[in-house]
Order: structure tokens, then sequence, then C-alpha cells
């Protein structure tokens, strides 16, 4: 072995990771360098520590302490879109000023692995079959575009909305490839910023990480709360301190209904004074797999889908309802200042989560083992961690149909989650649209078609109807297109249609 390797088995031997040189002698040269180089820049001291905090904090007489320690969250920081719909209008305009201002910006979580989907590249570039056959970050695009202009209009100022994308080790290149190939969707590239998060090695229970392959360490993102340290370390928070950002709508890639910088929710956090809010929606179903916003000893979190106990999940308030159902949709609220506390201040004092896992792996005799139960850890941060900083902290409730169809899944029969069920909630929801907006959907025979679907051959089938987020961003301005007429579906709208719709006079 030359020096440097020398210096690297002293530093693995400190560490007690010594094994992950234990194939060297069998790897080619080239595999000697790759190894070599991913090691010289791991801190494999922080990685030990992080391995034993978050296993101290994962036991699980922890979790069951938690639920008696959990409270649902009070009314008083609770804003509806039902129940104050009077307010809706004031939230709205001035979340739309402060976009006319340029101080929103949208910040994407798109470095998770999308491994129940099954695909092997992001799921931003997921195509879940609608009539236009756009992808997430199309549509997601084309939203920011639609409310830049939105705003413009309103005000008569240009303005921009910046879009941060979090990518991974494992998305950025394609992520960027992707982009590039589409010309950013017609957004002004230099507005599209692109910056990478950390990976953590997965680790056996021992805290002894895990080789993939002999020459290969068994990587994963750090979670979607390795924004933090991703926002430190590649200096996004002075990007947007230049830009003069003051608030940023932090959102997941997977869901269709997304409003991008959705300017009722900014403009609500923005009137409550909040450094920080989240975005919910009703929790019906004990068993769903979203996070519940509560308090936990008087400090705001989101207890996970995995970490809550059923008998906490099922509990029920005197109305019925579930007693945590404030479901984290997984759309944030920031404050800049806010955000500059957290990745200067706070970061440090967050904690891994731990995911039991089947991770593959190379047995002493360099086989590859893929274990059929878990057999190890993967330490994820969460990006919700981060509430308990906030010094005003708000919830804002919005309508699971009008806002939240997330895509984890691939389609099976009657599965949740899945390409289908996002595809059917965005047609369903733009059906609602166009009747709002006074149009019709009339059948084969020409018999207007009922605003609630019947049940065809057993399966309950959307109208097929799409509308260009270019047209519109949440529904508005449609009356002069659609008002009174009466479409067959499939119907479309896109920029070009509209022309014609307009053209042909209503
Ligand atoms: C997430 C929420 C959950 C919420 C649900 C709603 C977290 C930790 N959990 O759960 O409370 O109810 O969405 O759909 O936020 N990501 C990264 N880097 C990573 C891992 C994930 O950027 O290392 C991104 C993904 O690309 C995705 C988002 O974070 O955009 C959510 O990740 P996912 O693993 O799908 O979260 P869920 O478990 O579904």
């Amino acid at each position: 072995m030359d020096p440097i390797t020398n210096g690297l088995m002293q530093k693995l031997a400190e560490a007690g990771q010594s094994h992950l040189l234990q194939f060297w002698k069998d790897l080619s040269h080239e595999e000697q360098a790759d190894l070599a180089a991913e090691l010289q820049g791991m801190d494999f001291q922080e990685i030990n520590g992080f391995f034993k905090s978050a296993m101290e904090t994962s036991s699980s007489s922890k979790h069951e302490k938690m639920d008696t320690r959990m409270e649902p969250v009070p009314r008083e920081v609770l804003g509806s879109v039902t129940r104050d719909r009077e307010c809706l209008k004031s939230w709205e305009a001035a979340g739309l000023h402060c976009i006319s201002q340029s101080k929103v910006a949208a910040l994407l979580l798109a470095g998770g692995q999308g491994t129940r989907l099954g695909v092997s590249y992001p799921k931003g570039m997921y195509d879940v079959g609608l009539p236009s056959h756009k992808t997430l970050f199309q549509i997601q695009a084309e939203r920011i575009l639609k409310l830049q202009q939105l705003a413009e209009q309103k005000h008569k100022i240009k303005c921009c909305i910046p879009w941060y994308i979090m990518t991974s080790g494992r998305t950025m290149e394609s992520t960027k490839e992707f982009f590039s190939r589409h010309n950013y969707f017609g957004l002004d590239k230099n507005n599209v910023v692109f910056f990478q998060q950390g990976m953590l090695p997965a680790m056996d229970y021992k805290g002894k990480i895990i080789l993939e392959s002999k020459g290969k360490l068994s990587m994963a993102p750090d979670g979607n709360g390795g924004l933090y340290r991703a926002l430190r370390n590649q200096g996004i928070t002075y990007d947007m301190e230049r830009r003069g950002i003051e608030c940023i709508h932090v959102y997941c890639v997977d869901n269709i209904l997304v409003k991008v910088a959705d300017p009722a929710f900014v403009g609500f956090c923005v009137q409550k004074e909040a450094d920080c809010g989240a975005k919910v929606v009703e929790k019906t179903n004990p068993t769903e797999a979203v996070g519940v916003v509560c308090k936990v000893d008087g400090h705001y979190q989101v207890v996970e889908y995995s970490e809550i106990t059923l008998a906490t999940a099922e509990k029920r308030s005197a109305d019925g309802r579930l007693m945590f159902n404030a479901g984290n949709v997984a759309n944030h609220f920031f404050s800049l200042s806010f955000l500059r506390d957290v990745v200067q201040k706070h970061e440090p004092r967050l904690q891994h989560h731990v995911a039991q896992k089947k991770i593959p792996y190379v047995d002493a005799q360099g086989r590859l083992i893929k274990p059929d139960k878990p057999n190890g850890i993967k330490m994820e941060k969460f990006v919700f961690d981060i509430f308990q900083f906030a010094k005003t902290f708000v919830v804002y409730e919005v309508l699971r149909e009008d806002e939240f169809s997330p895509l984890k899944n691939a389609d099976t029969q009657d599965g949740k989650d899945t390409p289908t069920t996002a595809r059917h909630a965005l047609m369903s929801l733009h059906h609602r649209w166009v009747l709002n907006a006074g149009g019709h959907f009339i059948d084969e025979n020409g018999r207007r078609v009922p605003a609630i679907p019947s049940l065809k051959d057993g399966t309950d089938l959307p109208i097929k109807c799409e509308i260009s987020p270019l047209v519109s961003y949440g529904g508005e301005g449609l009356e002069e297109f659609v008002k009174e007429r009466d479409f067959h579906p499939t119907l479309m709208i896109d920029e070009h249609r509209v022309h014609e719709l307009v053209k042909n006079g209503v």
C-alpha cells in the first residue's frame, strides 16, 4: 500500500472502520483510486458521532414517552381556507404583493431517491400520463411562470421568483441535464439555482459502515433536512440575500397539485408575522403515511408517520375527528432571517432519524448478499425539525382535493399515491375549475355530464380535463374561455387553445 493508503488506514483504524479496506487487493487501480478519494473526503469521527446519538434517540421507549407529550395544534395559530374564507383574498393579495417585489423564492426538495416509485431517474422527471404528458418539473416551472405573470399584471412591475432546487449526488447531473434540454421550461436559467445535499453511509447495528461492493460504500442522501447544511456549505442563503429574498416556500417534488410559492400561504404567514409556517390537510385515516404537525413539550414539531404509535394516531377528539389531524403536506414557509439563524446556529443541534432498512452488502468472503430483513440503518435529518426554533409558528390548513396528491408508489390496483391517483386528482381539480367558471361537459351522446361523475363500469373515472398552468395558476381567469360553453372530453386548455377559444367567441 502507498503512503496515502497508509494514512487512510490509520484514519480508519482510529474510527473503527478498517474493514472498509478489506478487499483493497482485489480492486483495480481505478477502483482503488475511487475508494481512496471517497474515504479521504469523509469525516469518520463525525459519522460515528451521528450514529451514536441517532441510535440513542431512536430507542422505542422514547417514542412511547413522546406520545404522552404530544398536544394538538392550538386553534390560535391555525388559518384555514375554509373556516377563514373571508380572509383568503387579503392573504392572497399580500402574498402577490411580496411576489411582485421579488421577495419570494421557491425551494424544491428533490434529492430523494424515489425508491418506492421504483424509477432510476429523479421523480420530477416523471410523467404521470396526463393528456399533455407534462412532467412534475414542467408543471411546477409553469406555475412559477404564471405566478410571476399574475404578480406583474396586478402590480405593473417586473418580478421574479427564483427557484432553488436541491438535488443529491444521485440526482444532480440528470436533473440539470433535463432542465437544460427543456430550456428551463421558459424560465430564465439565471433564476434556477441547483445545489446539492450531502450523503451519509448506511451502517450496521454496531456502527460499521456497510460496503455495497468490494470497493464501494453504501451511501444515501442525508434526508431532506440535509437542506440546512447544504444551504450553508454552498452559500445559498447569501444568494437569497443578494437577490433581496425575504420569504421562502419549501416543498417536496412529488405533489402534483402543489401551489408553488402559493401567494395565499405566503400572505397568511407574512400577515401573521410568522418566521415559520406549515401547510396541512386534515388527516382522516389514522394509518395514512403523513406526518402530523403538533406540539411536543410545548415545541412545534412534526411527528412522522413512522414514529407515531397506532394508539396515538387513532385518538379522537370529542367531535369525532382524529386528535392529531394536522397532516403535513411538506409545504413550509420560512422567513430568510429565520433560515439564516437555522443555518448558522441551530443546524448542528438537529438529530438524525433512524430508518431500519434491508441494505445489500458484501460479506467477509466478498459475496453480495441481499438481506430479507433489516440489517442496518440509514440516517436522515428531516426538513421540519427546525420548527422548534421558530419564534412565531403558524399552521395553514387547505383542502386535500385542491392541493395534495403525492406520487409515492408505482401503479398497482387500488394503490395509494400512485401515478393514476395523481393524474386523476389533477384532472378532477381542473374539471371543477371549468364547472366553477361556468363551463360544461357533454358526453358522446351530446348530453351534459353531471357535475359529480357517475361510476362507469364500476370504476370512478374522472373527466379528462387538463388546464395548462400557463393559462391558470389556481382556477382564476377561466370564465372568458369556458363560460356557457360545452366541451367534449378530452379537454386540454393550453396557450394555443385559449387563442382559438377567444377567436371563436363565446
Ligand atoms: C414526507 C414528509 C411527511 C409528509 C409527506 C407528505 C418529511 C421528512 N416527511 O414524507 O411528513 O407527510 O412527505 O407527502 O419531509 N428528499 C430530499 N432528500 C432526501 C430525502 C428526501 O430532498 O435525502 C425529498 C424528496 O425528493 C421529496 C421529499 O424530500 O421531495 C419527501 O421525501 P419522501 O421520502 O418522499 O418523504 P415521505 O416519507 O413521503
